[in-house]
């Protein structure tokens, strides 16, 4: 596993998105795994400034909203299509995301994973953390080899997610997420943490012990994962046992 700690936010995007360019320019259409929420704002704007060519690129969101009426601003469709598609310029044909509004969820969880599968797996999936250890939708008590499926909500990550709507009441009660399992056969991982409210999750993370208390955990399981965190984010992380090795990362060109 390798660290980059950065002095704020604006660092963890350029450094991320240093490492997702060097992948498409290796890989023209390579396959990104996108993550929505705060975290990977920055990411999505410094690629932008690389201004590479992404028209061929792929990609798979991680989750989406169970029962908001199509084209809800909040919906992950739209965000990934405002933050994502339109910013960096990919073809929308090439974007996918889980279709939150079908008839049967499940169906719809169940051919999102084959999807993945389908289209050779993820080369980099980029991921940000809740403050109770979720990665994508992935709430503490998921199976560390789960697939994509459709979750219900915890409490605590409604009211995360409450600032985007116009109250907690209007936070969807379930989504449909990608699975531990799925994440996990993606070929690389790529953590963007800020703040130093995610300090104790991050350190629970990455120094504590695997398990799905804290499905962040699983990134310990995996053989190519970095992670690129703030300063107030890696305050807790513990640099000198086990596993981790922080580097202060150089600025980025
Ligand atoms: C979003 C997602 C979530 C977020 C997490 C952190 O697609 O999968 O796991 O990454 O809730 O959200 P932020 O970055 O807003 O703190």
């Amino acid at each position: 596993m390798e660290i980059f700690v950065v002095p704020d936010a604006a660092g963890t995007g350029a450094v991320a998105a240093g490492i997702l360019a060097a992948v498409i320019r290796s890989k023209p259409d390579a396959v990104l795994g996108v993550a929505t929420g705060s975290s990977p704002i920055p990411v999505y704007e410094a690629l932008a400034e690389h201004r590479l060519d992404l028209s061929r690129v792929r990609a798979f969101a991680l989750d989406e909203y169970v029962g908001l009426p199509a084209g809800h601003p909040q919906s992950y469709a739209e965000v990934v299509r405002r933050e994502v598609t339109e910013r960096l310029g990919l073809d929308p044909a090439l974007v996918s995301v889980p279709a939150g509004g079908a008839d049967d969820p499940h169906r719809a969880a169940d051919l999102y994973d084959a999807a993945i599968r389908a289209g050779g797996g993820v080369d980099v999936q980029i991921l940000g953390i809740g403050h109770n250890g979720h990665i994508a939708f992935n709430e503490p008590g998921s199976e560390l080899d789960s697939r994509t499926r459709v979750e219900v909500l915890a409490e605590r990550t409604r009211q995360a997610n409450a600032r985007y709507f116009r109250s907690v009441g209007d936070v969807p009660t379930k989504c449909i997420t990608q699975g531990l399992g799925t994440i996990l056969e993606a070929r690389q991982l790529l953590m963007v943490v800020n703040g130093a409210d995610k300090a104790e999750v991050l350190a629970a993370a990455l120094n504590g012990p695997v398990s799905p208390g804290c499905p962040g955990s699983v990134l310990q399981l995996h053989p190519h994962v970095t992670v690129v965190a703030d300063e107030a984010a890696a305050m807790q992380l513990d640099g000198r046992e086990g596993q981790v090795a922080v580097r202060v990362a150089a600025p980025c060109a």
